[in-house]
């Protein structure tokens, strides 16, 4: 069959590198691209759509009749804990109203993410296994848990093929990252390539769970591909990719750019940060529906390098 792919959040970190890989594999006329804000150019159809405007998605839904959504619109941690409120309302009735909006137009097959956020402070920290105690202290992560578990109830009550993974931190050059605990690791390589130097919001040592987007993209993907017997766990997948501090990153960084300074002063975001693993166990993920991943430390911080200082 022939399929019509929706990315909704299409222009945010995720996003913007998805809506190309997808476009590479279905063909640019069968990806539609949706945000709330109009791109300045799109390679593929653009819909501009807000996630709480009903009317909105029904529209989209009925002209475009997608038969997979990949629904990524949230608000993250960090301007979450901002604007609680309003993240709440984005993050969950955004979700209802798509998961809907899936079932009402037979959509096949959906992607919704989830996150390492989901943890908290009681949760293990170290290789934190698929069915960790979760005690998230952020609304972010509290939104991301409630989803999980309604996207467990999609499944189980209306059949609504929806599978999700807990995204880490993720570190890439085609967009900035926005409002995360994890946007340092990005941050970090255009300051260092524009200024040599950084401020880093989190402490040295404080260790994080991370990924290189290249992987994300492949496991969102991958796991969409996956015949449907394969995803036993209907609420998220916990993925893995590699850990490091600001420190290690950095140290890594020097490598390519000798002359950077770094220093450290912390805000906010490092109470998110020490509530969060510092590595995850991913094997369910990987007997499952066969992830792993690809991308060491040193074979990002090389490749974001070479990406962000081509001519
Ligand atoms: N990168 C996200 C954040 O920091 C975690 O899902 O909010």
């Amino acid at each position: 069959m022939k399929e019509k792919v929706l990315v909704i959040g299409a222009m945010g970190q995720v996003g913007t590198d998805l809506v190309n890989k997808l476009a590479s594999i279905y063909g640019t006329s069968n990806v539609i691209a949706s945000d709330i804000k109009s791109p300045q150019k799109s390679n593929t159809f653009f819909e501009t759509m807000d996630v709480l405007d009903k009317n909105a998605i029904k529209d989209v839904f009925t002209r475009h009749k997608p038969t997979m959504v990949y629904h990524l619109a949230a608000m993250l941690s960090a301007t979450a804990e901002k604007y609680p409120k309003k993240a709440w309302e984005l993050n969950m009735q955004g979700q209802f109203n798509i998961f809907d909006a899936c079932l009402d137009h037979q959509v096949d097959r959906l992607f919704w993410p989830s996150s390492i956020a989901v943890f908290g402070p009681n949760t293990p920290k170290i290789l934190t296994p698929q069915n960790a105690y979760c005690d998230p202290t952020t609304i972010y992560g509290i939104s991301k848990l409630a989803g999980e578990q309604y996207c467990n109830y999609y499944y189980k009550r209306y059949n609504l093929d929806v599978r999700s993974i807990r995204y880490p931190g993720l570190i890439s050059w085609k967009a900035q990252a926005g409002g995360g605990t994890t946007d340092y690791a990005v941050e970090v390589f255009s300051e260092i390539i524009k200024t040599k130097s950084y401020s880093c919001f989190l402490k040295p040592d404080t260790m994080l769970p991370m990924m290189y987007m290249d992987d994300a993209i492949r496991a969102t993907i991958e796991i969409l591909e996956a015949p449907s017997v394969k995803i036993k766990e209907r609420t998220s997948y916990n993925i893995a990719g590699f850990s490091f501090t600001p420190k290690q990153l950095f140290d890594e960084i020097a490598l390519h750019e000798p002359a950077a300074e770094f220093d450290y002063q912390t805000d906010e975001r490092q109470q998110i940060a020490d509530s969060w693993p510092k590595s995850i166990d991913d094997k369910v993920a990987r007997n499952d529906w066969s992830w792993h991943h690809q991308f060491s430390l040193s074979k990002m911080v090389s490749n974001m390098f070479e990406n962000l200082t081509k001519p």
